[in-house]
């Protein structure tokens, strides 16, 4: 696949639970149908982890692997599971573009792919050329707060979405 899309961590009672990212998650409702809508997913709802239901074109993983105390990850669980990250991503020849979803999952990505953190301002909708030719997309993350509140709309979203495509298959 040529794009990875990475969250943050798993929720409690969803990803935990199902094994699969924003899968049974509230922000998952809202990814979903995101990616539904953008041809990337078979269904435009995950809330188990239904064998019918497959990604189409692109990966999903989070930055921390565990459910977070107060689902805030710890600085130490994003250093741990930052080499999971790069072996995901190493794992992906055809990779072209991460869709960071929030600031954490950003960060991430940077430290994944040994960047700096401050040549990489995290902004929603920005488009940053990583160091080898991969693009790297960033959006306010889809939590249930950020669209209940209005800092992210669906409009928002997909066309930040749509930047990621287009660098996908740019
Ligand atoms: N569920 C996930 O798997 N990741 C998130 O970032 C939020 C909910």
């Amino acid at each position: 696949a040529p794009m990875l899309i990475v969250g943050l961590a798993p929720g409690l009672h969803g990803a935990n639970k199902t094994g699969r990212p924003f899968t049974g998650d509230a922000s998952g409702d809202f990814l979903y149908q995101q990616l539904f809508d953008a041809g990337l997913a078979t269904k435009p709802h995950a809330r188990t982890a239904d064998p019918d239901m497959h990604l189409i074109n692109c990966r999903m993983t989070n930055a921390v692997r565990c459910v977070p105390p107060q689902n805030k990850p710890t600085g130490a669980e994003i250093t741990t599971c930052n080499g999971y990250l790069r072996q995901e991503m190493a794992a992906m020849p055809h990779l072209r573009v991460v869709f960071a979803l929030g600031r954490v999952a950003h960060e991430a990505v940077v430290k994944a792919i040994g960047g700096k953190q401050k040549d990489y301002p995290f902004a929603h909708g920005a488009a940053h050329k990583a160091a080898d030719g991969l693009w790297l997309v960033d959006t306010y993350h889809c939590s249930r707060y950020n669209t209940n509140t209005g800092r992210l709309t669906e409009q928002m979203f997909s066309t930040a979405l749509q930047t990621a495509l287009n660098k996908a298959q740019g």
